[in-house]
């Protein structure tokens, strides 16, 4: 595992290694590939990399820091033997740990990252991630802890030069986020509330001990519980994975036992799988919540989604629903994200049903889908709010700049390398285009997204077919 990062703050750095990891590492300099111009201001890298102990267990990372144009002169001042004329950036939040390389670590590199870090840039606030080189975030981070977000050490290495780590997947292990809080690093949203969280039956449990509607569900451990669930709850049950479910994978619609004992046997881990009645729901609403550790709180509008196999596909922001039936989604977001502690953004989803009652489907403690639209429709987005909210920063207005806003999800029609052609998107007015740069494209992924903002919802679902239209084989391989 190495950490790599560009633009970053190389005293931070040097002095994290020196204190957190015993004075063991041995930092010393080389020029990259492309030759090092040292305060010259051209593109260059220098490495600087701590060597490998051989007495070290081999999990212990060695690393690697990579340090672009202008700021090989910043680096140079971290680097002995290297002076520069350049001072240090100065950079500070109350929040943030002042000796920490970067503001915000993020466990993970995948398109919420990239679109927190693009978010980062105009506060000078610098972002590490945590994953590879090709993953979407890697080239919008200020650094990159090049590891995996599964793995324990990678996360304890990017709370070593964070001031403050949070994540863009809830799957990441509690206990490892844990560890790196009792270094005295905080995580946010707390790992401990997360632990409840990332697993599908005790969130619906948290929701449910909170007051919160939601849908029916039983926890079944073993199969022969099945038909009883089925006889309580009727058929069609809905069954899902405990944990690491997305997009869908992960659940099961079960017309009947036999085939709820066959999906059992699929998304049992061992600890049994998460029974729910199918709510017919007459949309599918989603609100993100802002919140700060100083209490500091803002609801975004509410949003209808809408899925297609079980995908996220477009998004109509507000949601063309009753008024009253906005204010209700409204409370019970505020009420679901405080439930669960959330600490930066929340994305509460729900159900509204055929009588205007409102049930939450469930939580992500995270940025998610179903915000992106506030990137150019709101006067905060979802990813700044999620980091003035993990910072305790002031948060963000999260009102529209317009009556209406939509978005739609560029999905992978076919598996190959992803070509996409932007002009498509980009000659559509008032279409603004996000695409998250993966290399590879396969059916169902998600490639990137367009948002609309302006004119009437009715106006903006015509043209989001259109788009969705000539994107679907556009976004594909062939
Ligand atoms: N109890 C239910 N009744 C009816 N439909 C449901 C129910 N639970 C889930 N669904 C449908 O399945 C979709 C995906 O379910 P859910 O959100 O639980 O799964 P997920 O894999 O976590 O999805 P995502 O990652 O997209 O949020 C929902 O958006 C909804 O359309
Ligand atoms: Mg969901």
């Amino acid at each position: 595992m190495f950490f790599t990062c560009s633009r970053s703050r190389p005293a931070g750095i040097d002095r994290r290694l020196a204190v957190k990891r015993n004075s063991s590492a041995n930092v010393s300099t080389r020029a990259g590939g492309a030759g090092a111009t040292i305060g010259g201001g051209t593109a260059s890298a220098i490495i600087v990399s701590d060597h490998i102990d051989a007495n070290r267990p081999s999990r212990e990372p060695s690393v690697r820091v990579l340090f672009g144009n202008c700021e090989c002169a910043r680096a140079a001042c971290s680097v002995p033997g290297v002076s520069s004329p350049l001072p240090l950036a100065q950079r500070s939040t109350d929040a943030a740990d002042a000796g920490a390389a970067f503001d915000v670590g993020i466990a993970g590199a995948g398109q919420l990252a990239r679109m927190t870090c693009l978010a980062a840039w105009p506060l000078g606030l610098r972002v590490a991630v945590l994953g590879t080189p090709t993953e979407p975030a890697a080239a919008m981070a200020a650094g990159l802890v090049e590891g995996d977000w599964r793995d324990a050490g990678a996360v304890a290495a990017l709370g070593r030069v964070s001031g403050v780590v949070t994540l863009e997947n809830e799957f990441v292990d509690a206990a490892a986020l844990a560890a790196v809080q009792a270094t005295g690093t905080p995580v946010r949203p707390d790992p401990a509330v997360l632990a409840r969280v990332q697993d599908k039956a005790l969130q619906k449990a948290l929701l449910h001990d909170a007051g919160l509607p939601t849908a029916p569900f039983v926890v079944a451990t073993h199969p022969r519980e099945l038909a009883a669930a089925g006889r309580d709850l009727g058929w069609p049950l809905m069954l899902k994975a405990r944990r690491l479910g997305y997009d869908g994978y992960g659940n099961a619609t079960c017309a009947d036992e036999a085939e709820s004992v066959a999906a059992f046997a699929r998304l049992d881990a061992g600890d049994g799988v998460l029974v729910e009645g199918m709510v017919a729901f007459a949309a599918e609403l989603a609100a993100m919540v802002a919140r700060s550790p100083s209490g500091g709180v803002a609801c975004y509008p509410v949003v209808e989604t809408v899925q297609r196999d079980h995908v996220c596909h477009e998004v109509i922001a507000p949601a063309p629903i009753a008024h009253d039936a906005l204010g209700r989604a409204r409370e019970v977001s505020l009420a679901a994200a405080a439930a669960a502690d959330g600490l930066g953004v929340t994305g509460v989803e729900m159900f509204l049903g055929g009588g205007g009652e409102i049930m939450v489907n469930e939580l992500a403690p995270r940025p998610h889908n179903s915000g992106h639209y506030s990137i150019e429709a709101c006067e905060t987005s979802q990813f700044e709010n999620h980091l003035r909210g993990v910072l305790d920063l002031p948060l963000g207005d999260v009102g529209m700049r317009a009556p209406a806003a939509a978005m739609v999800n560029l999905l992978g029609s076919a598996a190959g390398p992803s070509r996409p052609d932007i002009a498509a998107a980009l000659a559509v007015e008032g279409a603004h285009l996000h695409l998250y740069d993966k290399a590879e494209v396969r059916p169902g992924r998600k490639m990137g997204h367009v948002n609309l903002v302006g004119g009437t919802e009715k106006e903006q679902r015509q043209i989001l077919e259109d788009i969705d239209r000539q994107w679907a084989h556009r976004v594909s391989g062939h």
